[in-house]
Parts: C-alpha cells; sequence; structure tokens
C-alpha cells in the first residue's frame, strides 16, 4: 500500500494548502478597492473551497489520508506571514506571485507522480484543478501592480517556500538564507478599521428617508406609487452595495482558524454570492444610464461588524439582515416584473434563491461558531444580544463616513426620478 499511501500524503498536503488559502486569501478582499478584483478573489476562494472538497473526498477514499481536517504547523506558518504586508497589493502579489504558481507546480508533480491508470480518479481531479490554476493566473494578470516591494515581497515567500522543497516537496531544498526574518515573529495581522473601494465616493449609509441625500428611499421601495424604473435602479443600488456583504463576510474566516472546513466551504460559497449579487448592480447599473463614478459606496457596515467578534458578525449577516430582507425584496420583485425586464426578473429570482440558502447556512453554522468561541446562550438569546450589542457599536462606529461627493453630484432618489424621466 506505500504507493496508495503516498498519494494520499500529498492529496493531504493539498487538501491543507488549498483550505489554508481561502482562510488567509480572503484577507485581501476588503483591503483591495477595485470591486472587479474583489469579485475575482471571491470566485478563486470559491474555486479553492472546491479544490479542496474533492481533494478531501478523494483523499479519504485511499488509506493514510487521515481523519482529521487540521492544517499543519508549517503550511499555517506560510499563510499566516503571507497576510502580513500592509499595503493589499505587494500581499496579492506574495499571493499570486509566489504561492499560486508553487500549488500549480505541485499539482503537475502529482500528476506526473501518480500512475495514470490505478489512481485515476485523482488524475481526473488534478486535471481539472491544473486547468481552474492556469485560469486564475491569467485573470489575475490584469490586476497586478509591479513594484520593487512586489519583487521583494514574492522573493521572500519563495525563500520559504524553496527552503521546503517546494509544496510538496517535490523540488531540491534550499535553506533560509542565514538573515532571513520572519514578518510574523514581529507583528500580527490585524483587520483594518476600514475597506477600501477604490476609485469609488464613499459614505456612510445608501439607504435614508431623504430623496435628497442617498439613491436609496426606504418609503419609496414599498410605495405602490413609485415608478418601477426608479425602483429598478434603487435595487441594483442595493445589489451593488452587497459589496458591504463581502467585505465584512471576507473578515469572518482568518478569525475562525479551527472551523471545520465545510463552514469555510459554505461560508467560501456565501462569499462569491454576494460578490455575483454585487455585480449584478455594477453591471447593470450603467446600462441604465447611472455613472457608476457618481453612485457612494457604504462602509458603515463594515466598519461596525469588524468591531464585533466574528460569530456576532454572522449572526447580524444571516438572521438579521438577511432573513429580513425577504418582506421588501417580495414587493420590489413584484413591482420590476411590470417593467417586462426578463433579465432584471432572473438577477433578482436568483439572488432571492441565494438568500435563502444564506439563511440556512446561518441556521447551520451559527451554533456551531458560537461554539467556537465559547457561547453557550440559546441562539435566540444571543442573536437578541448580539443586535443590541450592534445598536451601541453603530453608535460608537457608525455614521462617521461623511458622503464622498457634494449633494449635486451623487446620485440621490431625485436623480433617480430625474434619469427616468420623472421629475
Ligand atoms: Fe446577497
Ligand atoms: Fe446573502
Amino acid at each position: 500500500m506505500a504507493a496508495v499511501q503516498e498519494m494520499a500524503r500529498l492529496q493531504r498536503v493539498l487538501f491543507e494548502l488549498e483550505r489554508e488559502f481561502l482562510r488567509t486569501a480572503t484577507t485581501l478582499i476588503y483591503r483591495v478597492g477595485e470591486p472587479e478584483l474583489k469579485y475575482l478573489l471571491c470566485q478563486h476562494v470559491w474555486e479553492s473551497a472546491g479544490h479542496a472538497r474533492f481533494l478531501r473526498e478523494r483523499g479519504r477514499e485511499m488509506a493514510g489520508f487521515g481523519n482529521g481536517e487540521d492544517v499543519r504547523p508549517e503550511i499555517r506558518r506560510l499563510f499566516t506571514e503571507a497576510i502580513l504586508p500592509e499595503d493589499a497589493d505587494v500581499a496579492l502579489a506574495g499571493f499570486y506571485g509566489a504561492i499560486k504558481p508553487a500549488l500549480l507546480h505541485a499539482y503537475r508533480h502529482y500528476l506526473s507522480a501518480t500512475h495514470h491508470l490505478a489512481d485515476w480518479p485523482s488524475r481526473k481531479l488534478v486535471e481539472e484543478f491544473i486547468g481552474d490554476e492556469e485560469r486564475h493566473a491569467r485573470e489575475i494578470v490584469a490586476f497586478q501592480k509591479d513594484s520593487p516591494a512586489a519583487a521583494e515581497w514574492t522573493q521572500h515567500l519563495g525563500a520559504i517556500i524553496a527552503a521546503g522543497g517546494g509544496l510538496l516537496g517535490e523540488r531540491t531544498r534550499i535553506p533560509l538564507p542565514t538573515d532571513f526574518i520572519w514578518l510574523s515573529d514581529r507583528r500580527t495581522y490585524r483587520h483594518p478599521e476600514t475597506c477600501k473601494r477604490g476609485r469609488y465616493p464613499t459614505c456612510s449609509s445608501v439607504f435614508s428617508y431623504d430623496a435628497d441625500e442617498t439613491p436609496i428611499v426606504r418609503p419609496w421601495l414599498v410605495d405602490p406609487a413609485t415608478d418601477a424604473r426608479v425602483i429598478r435602479i434603487m435595487v441594483y443600488v442595493w445589489l451593488m452595495m452587497e459589496m458591504d456583504a463581502v467585505d465584512y463576510l471576507a473578515t469572518v474566516f482568518l478569525d475562525t482558524p479551527n472551523a471545520p472546513f465545510d463552514l469555510h466551504h459554505d461560508l467560501a460559497r456565501h462569499l462569491w454570492d454576494e460578490s455575483r449579487h454585487s455585480a449584478f448592480g455594477y453591471r447593470q447599473l450603467p446600462k441604465l444610464g447611472v455613472d457608476l463614478t457618481t453612485v457612494e459606496h457604504s462602509l458603515d457596515l463594515y466598519n461596525i461588524l469588524v468591531q464585533m467578534p466574528p460569530h456576532e458578525r454572522y449572526a447580524m449577516m444571516t438572521m438579521e439582515f438577511e432573513a429580513g430582507s425577504f418582506p421588501t425584496k417580495a414587493l420590489v420583485m413584484d413591482r420590476i416584473r411590470e417593467l417586462n425586464d426578463f433579465e432584471a426578473d432572473t438577477l433578482l429570482a436568483f439572488d432571492r434563491n441565494d438568500e435563502q440558502n444564506h439563511v440556512r447556512y446561518g441556521h447551520r453554522w451559527l451554533p456551531e461558531m458560537m461554539a467556537l468561541f465559547g457561547e453557550t446562550r440559546p441562539v435566540e438569546e444571543f442573536v437578541k444580544a448580539t443586535q443590541a450589542h450592534f445598536k451601541t457599536m453603530a453608535e460608537r462606529f457608525g455614521g462617521r463616513t461623511p458622503h464622498g461627493l457634494p449633494a449635486e453630484r451623487r446620485l440621490t432618489g431625485n436623480k433617480i426620478k430625474a434619469l427616468v424621466g420623472i421629475a
């Protein structure tokens, strides 16, 4: 069985690498500003979660894969190091210039080392993953920014990988230089107090009761007298602002290092869903004549939630924001149908379907996340207390981002009316 055990050992390492990638590469998401890059990272993280799950499934069919899901310390140390650059572009360079190429090399090694017929089930998976990794490398190119710091950091991580002889020990080991300094010996990572939105203007919230202040005017969403075309633009802004959810949900992975893998798998799916919902708005608004540089991005939810522990973040997300959004969204969907806009109907239908899954994830995983943090109250009681905590935190950390644009330049409810041709 030595041959099987050796291949299972390699699969186990690959599983741990993909697992750790999603725990740590998610820290890039709220630190980079460009929406398209956030979307791409969410997609790559989701694909990595898929790789990890398939590896675990196949690995467990083979003797020697092991039952647990723990990540060995050397792998954890590499990824803990990888998140430390303060400049997100530099951190991105490390992930995509050092770690991902080494991972691709490791998959190629697996393919060359295994028996094509005996290990056919693994081979098919690994071929698939190699295709994904090659595509990831192509997809990220447009977002990579070369700099001396990026090159130096890529080399730094490369040296760590080389010291292990590649990620699978498939290459000759090159010992670390004697003057090598681990950044993780000197500092620890902290989530930034606020998230980035690149070249887009920011604000505290896109929701209000004032049609001259924000694009989404709460009473208009549910008022039967509101023009459906106005509702369509408002709901696309709402969807685009699910970028909030992308940014704060991305913080939860790193903060739950001991979560079962299936929890991170479902969080990765949740994250990717939210990024798609945000892209619905981001891609459709310009088609309706909205200049995206006039749409402010709201930062309140990230700013408030990052101050709360991860299980409270997740509780607010699934049990409050998502569970609470259905009645209004149902009304909105009815109104949109008046427009015979098949694409809008489709996007909203998928959004609703995804959101139902998210609430389901919440019911499944919130108790487990609470347990990770020693929270023993019944879920309902914990959620109530968290809602109250959120209120006090919102008073302290919310409402602090001033409008990035003067009223005459930003998209507001009244501007939306003008845009669709009603005064
Ligand atoms: Fe969503
Ligand atoms: Fe959601």
